[in-house]
């Protein structure tokens, strides 16, 4: 198969990764990929945002497959796209994609089939109406923009200050662009998150292994928000009763209910869970893999990427059993000093090849652009280092051996990844 992966990330670097080992592969391409892809896929220029010359794109390479990394073509609907000039696709239709494209809509869709979730306190238009119910409220709330924005549409906070601050930025002076038109204020949830990702071919479900993100930019939890600064995974983070919990409470029931509305789910599927004290319940779903889990998941897979996804797009998942490692993975991300907010670019990075060069370590490439034998930052996330162990205080320590080995001016990574994860004897409690 010739295979193209759509995106310019870590999460594709993974998957171009681990579809190179596929045995049915012969060719990888990326669009538009990365410095460091195109070690290993032939990297073509592409616009994500015009997703009939992706179809083209598809078409002239004579693609036999193609795999969707990033939220927004699925939102746009490329795969229906690709549908209608019989291109293989994986990746969900653009009415299934509304589960990560309209919170609102994800929020009404889990209320009508009682899938558990935050109680919601209201939904606004209008920034009078929004910042009248934030004063009455008590806190901690969650304000949610309805559309995607690059992750910056969700505030969790105990300061009716910021609540009013959030509203008038969304609905007031329209920050937030086409994605905040409209405001949603649920319940905050308490517990430890989880990201429980499934692959679904539209008839049936394989769950991946269950990750661990790290959202905030530093250490304890502390900063903004990011789009992660760090995953991990290993055997047990979950126990066998909440994992069965979530595929019969969770999982299930968001599939049937779409396959029965017409609108059966093809490609992965991410649960963003909190495990509260009252059970799992959902707090988002993504129409897609997640970065940095992704990279976590892929150093778990033994078994051939190429081949399920084949199977996926056959429609025929159900011949498939996903193997995984017992080993555990931990992901550091290395992000520009100052991400998630303003940070310099074009930062040479060295001390690649000795990190790789560490056993048990792979290097996926974020934010790189190369020049010949040099890479040079290009953006807020630069790598993904990756490494597996017997436990998962070997995995952390070897990430982090290899971290130290990378340098960049500014650089800034975090240096709990996993920690916790490590720190909790037993780790089907944490
Ligand atoms: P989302 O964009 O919906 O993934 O939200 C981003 C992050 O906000 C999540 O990963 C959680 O850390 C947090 N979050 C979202 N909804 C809630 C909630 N109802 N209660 C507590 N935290 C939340
Ligand atoms: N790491 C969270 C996400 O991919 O949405």
């Amino acid at each position: 198969m010739k295979i193209l992966v759509i995106g310019s990330g870590g999460r594709e670097h993974a998957l171009v990764w681990k579809l190179c080992q596929s045995s049915l592969v012969s060719k990888v391409w990326c669009a538009p990929g990365n410095g460091g892809i195109s070690q290993q896929a032939e990297c073509v220029p592409a616009n994500l945002a015009d997703i009939s010359a992706l179809a083209d794109l598809a078409e002239k390479l004579r693609i036999d497959l193609t795999v969707v990394g990033p939220e927004q073509p699925l939102v746009d609907g490329i795969t229906d796209e690709f549908d209608r000039g019989d291109l293989r696709i994986i990746g969900p239709s653009r009415k299934c994609a509304q589960l990560e494209g309209s919170k609102i809509f994800a929020k009404e869709f889990l209320e009508r089939h009682n899938i558990p979730t935050a109680r919601v306190y209201g939904v606004f238009t209008s920034a009078p109406d929004a910042s009248n119910a934030v004063e009455h409220l008590s806190y901690p709330i969650v304000l949610k923009a309805d559309g995607l924005c690059g992750g910056k549409g969700v505030l969790v906070t105990e300061s009716r200050s910021q609540a009013v601050d959030f509203v008038d930025r969304l609905l007031g002076k329209r920050e937030f662009g086409s994605g905040g038109g409209r405001l949603l204020i649920e319940e905050a949830l308490e517990g430890k998150e989880l990201s429980f990702i499934v692959l679904s071919d539209g008839h049936g479900f394989l769950p991946l292994v269950p990750t661990r993100d790290h959202k905030r930019a530093f250490d304890g939890d502390l900063g903004a928000n990011t789009g992660g600064m760090g995953a991990y995974s290993c055997e047990g983070i979950v126990s066998p009763a909440i994992d069965a919990e979530i595929r019969e409470r969770i999982v299930e029931p968001t599939l049937t209910a779409l396959g029965g509305n017409n609108c059966a789910y093809r490609g992965f599927l991410y649960f963003g869970l909190m495990l509260t004290s009252a059970g799992p319940k959902v707090l988002e779903f993504n129409c897609r893999l997640g970065d940095p889990e992704t990279q976590a998941i892929v150093a778990r897979m033994d078994f051939d990427l190429g081949e399920v996804l084949a199977a996926v797009a056959d429609e025929n998942l159900k011949v498939q059993k996903l193997s995984w490692s017992p080993r555990a993975s931990v992901c550091v991300v290395m992000a520009s000093g100052g991400y998630p907010g303003g940070y310099e670019i074009g930062k040479e990075i060295l001390g690649l090849e000795k990190a790789a060069a560490l056993p048990n370590v792979s290097v996926f490439h974020a934010g790189t652009r190369r020049e010949r034998d040099a890479y040079y930052t290009s953006s807020g996330r630069i790598l993904g280092v990756t490494a597996t162990g017997d436990t998962l205080d070997a995995a952390r320590r070897t990430a982090y051996d290899a971290v130290q080995r990378i340098e960049f001016s500014d650089r800034h990574y975090r240096r709990d990844i996993a920690l916790r994860g490590c720190l909790v004897a037993n780790i089907g409690e944490d």
